[in-house]
């Protein structure tokens, strides 16, 4: 069983293969809640539509009761900390507390800190870490690749404010697919990123790709300054482009997608750009897993 779900890379291969397990005795219905009574607690302070809505729709799968977090109503605007707040949910009754925050070490920090057995889930934490997306991304390529060892993921976009691109990262190198990552200079991540090649060419980049994944250009976080002309000029992804250097090709996108920016919407209607929802209903059962590994033995 799982202690938290913060960080790809503290779980083990083995750990990330049995939630994937789960998340497909999930999906063919062959699994049942371990889990059922518990309660969560949505915190999210950025905003959200695939992560938060598939915890809560996977949490009530698992016959979960579910508790959305109102910061804006919280008590945390009458000078309460966060780890006040949460180990007063502990007493509450809240097994586990599901954050998304711009802070990239602040759900760690609480963990750390927080005195009670509360367990925390990271829904995604500044640009550094989105481990759900990257469960659920690994269980759609196996779904469609089989394995990833030895087969060639290319991230293309805006990786240094990418959190998802750095849990990829994490969680593919563990499974030994060859990762490429290619960006424009100002989007190129500040330190290197192990485990990852990096290419600035995009048509170098992708051929004879097996999953080409499109990242969303992180507006809210960037302060430098960056060019969307030049990023669409040079980088957008076609189909014209896939057809002719990646014709195999899976194309992912973590969503949302920022349309005609990143991905043409010719290619993300056609039924190649399908696969962005399938992403989507694929967070469903890794979360479903995550929940019942990680919360399905006795509240201490
Ligand atoms: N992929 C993703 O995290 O989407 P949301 O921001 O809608 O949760």
């Amino acid at each position: 069983m799982l202690n938290d779900f913060i960080k790809i890379s503290t779980l083990t291969k083995n750990e990330i293969s049995s939630l994937i397990d789960d998340a497909n005795a999930f999906k063919s219905l062959a699994k049942n809640s371990d889990v059922k009574g518990k309660t969560a607690c949505l915190m999210f302070f950025e905003n959200s539509t695939r992560t938060k809505i598939s915890f809560e729709v996977a949490a009530k799968n698992l016959d979960m009761r579910v508790i959305n977090f109102d910061n804006a109503t919280s008590s945390i605007n009458k000078g309460e900390t966060l780890k006040e707040t949460v180990e007063n949910l502990y007493f509450i009754g809240i097994d586990t507390v599901i954050i998304r925050t711009s802070n990239d070490t602040l759900i760690e920090d609480l963990r750390d800190n927080v005195e009670y057995p509360i367990k925390f889930i990271n829904a995604g934490s500044g640009k550094s870490s989105h481990p759900s997306q990257a469960l659920l991304d690994y269980f759609t390529m196996k779904e469609k690749l089989g394995d990833v060892c030895g087969k060639k993921i290319v991230i293309v976009g805006d990786i240094e404010h990418s959190r998802v691109a750095k849990s990829n990262i994490e969680l593919l190198k563990k499974f030994g697919a060859e990762i490429v990552i290619c960006a424009p200079e100002f989007f190129k991540p500040e330190v290197q990123l192990d485990g990852a090649v990096f290419e600035a060419d995009l048509k170098t980049a992708i051929k004879n790709a097996d999953v080409v994944m499109g990242l969303r250009i992180q507006r809210e976080r960037i302060l430098e300054a960056y060019s969307e002309e030049e990023y669409i000029k040079n980088y957008r992804l076609n189909s014209e482009i896939l057809e002719q250097y990646a014709p195999n090709a899976i194309l992912m996108h973590p969503g949302p997608v920022n349309r005609d920016v990143e991905i043409t919407s010719e290619l993300l209607d056609s039924t190649k750009g399908k696969i962005i929802l399938e992403q989507a209903r694929n967070g469903v059962y890794t979360r479903m897993a995550v929940l019942n590994q990680l919360l399905g033995e006795e509240r201490l």
